[in-house]
């Protein structure tokens, strides 16, 4: 079975699904045209299109599989007209609407899809052997070997501590340092085996490399730099009333998206006081939800 086919067996469930829904329903204008930035497997966008059957949607993802997956899996809509997919990263300039008023809503459902955490072939997963690669934009320059390999003691310590929020990174970094003198990191297990050998496992069912994996994951994709100019972009071509909807994983990008929300009041304002969490029951559902947290701004 060839890659593609691997992956498009592989599910993503689309966490705080109804919550999206009622952000979106909940807003002053009735949804007509929306732009939903990170597509991945189209949950989001598939149970908006259900909901709102005159709404047509423009999605984007800066990874080809999932456009190739959407273009597959709803051709109905895509024969109907109801969707459009590009495949384009959400910090490029931004499709404009059809309509001059600007988008009804837009859509940040932030981070990695299941299939591409799941796929070794992807090198998110520290479970499974795979290339040590980790863009979700396969075009992209820079893989994460590049950043073990190459990188200085220092920064690697600094990157741990920043993105990945370790304490005390050092003795991995350490390490890292001396095995490859010895011979390049090029697959996943390499690195996850040599950290959960220096680390060992301190919470059950919490691998010991997640961290680390996820701080190189974050580095390898710039998901956090161009964040809050993204958002302020987003905002400007929003209609009036428009809601811009927000879904992120990791403290430091809930950070980026609560200022953004509470510092651009030439733009609107936020539609909450506080973040918007997954149930308890969705969390068991799908244990990826936990650590999701949802904001929703509103253009005047
Ligand atoms: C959490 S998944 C989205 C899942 C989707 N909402 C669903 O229900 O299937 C995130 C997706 O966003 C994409 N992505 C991440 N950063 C992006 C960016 N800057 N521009 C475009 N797509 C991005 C990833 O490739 C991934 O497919």
């Amino acid at each position: 079975m060839d890659t593609i086919n691997q992956v498009s067996l592989q599910k993503h469930i689309p966490v705080m699904r109804e919550e999206v829904i009622f952000g979106v329903e909940q807003g002053v204008r009735t949804p007509y045209f929306g732009l939903d930035t990170t597509f991945g497997r189209g949950g989001h966008s598939q149970a908006l299109l259900e909901t709102f059957p005159q709404l047509k949607i423009t999605a984007l993802d800066q990874d080809q599989e999932a456009i190739d997956y959407g273009r597959v899996h709803y051709a109905p809509y895509l024969c109907a007209e109801r969707l459009t997919l590009i495949a384009q990263s959400f910090h490029d300039p931004l499709p404009k609407s059809p309509t001059p008023e600007g988008w009804d809503f837009i859509l940040v459902d932030l981070g990695v899809s299941s299939p591409q955490l799941d796929n070794p072939a992807r090198g998110f997963s520290f479970y499974h052997d795979g290339p040590l690669d980790m863009r979700m934009n396969q075009n992209g320059e820079r893989m994460a070997s590049h950043i073990v390999n190459f990188w200085q003691e220092e920064e690697l310590v600094s990157l741990f501590k920043e993105y990945g929020e370790i304490q005390r990174p050092y003795r991995v970094v350490q390490q890292i340092l001396l095995q490859r003198k010895q011979k390049l990191f090029t697959q996943t297990l390499e690195l996850a085996q040599l950290i959960e050998r220096v680390e060992g496992w301190r919470r059950k069912g919490h691998h010991p490399a997640t961290s680390y994996f996820l701080a190189l994951r974050m580095e390898v994709n710039q998901e956090l730099a161009p964040l809050r100019s993204s958002m302020e972009n987003m905002m400007e071509i929003l209609a009036p009333g428009g809601r811009l909807v927000v879904l992120t994983f990791h403290s430091l990008e809930d950070r980026i998206i609560k200022y953004t929300f509470r510092e651009n009041k030439k733009w609107g304002a936020p539609v909450n006081k506080k973040v918007i969490t997954p149930t308890r029951e969705e969390c068991v559902r799908n244990p990826r939800a936990r650590s999701s947290q949802l904001r929703l701004f509103q253009r005047e």
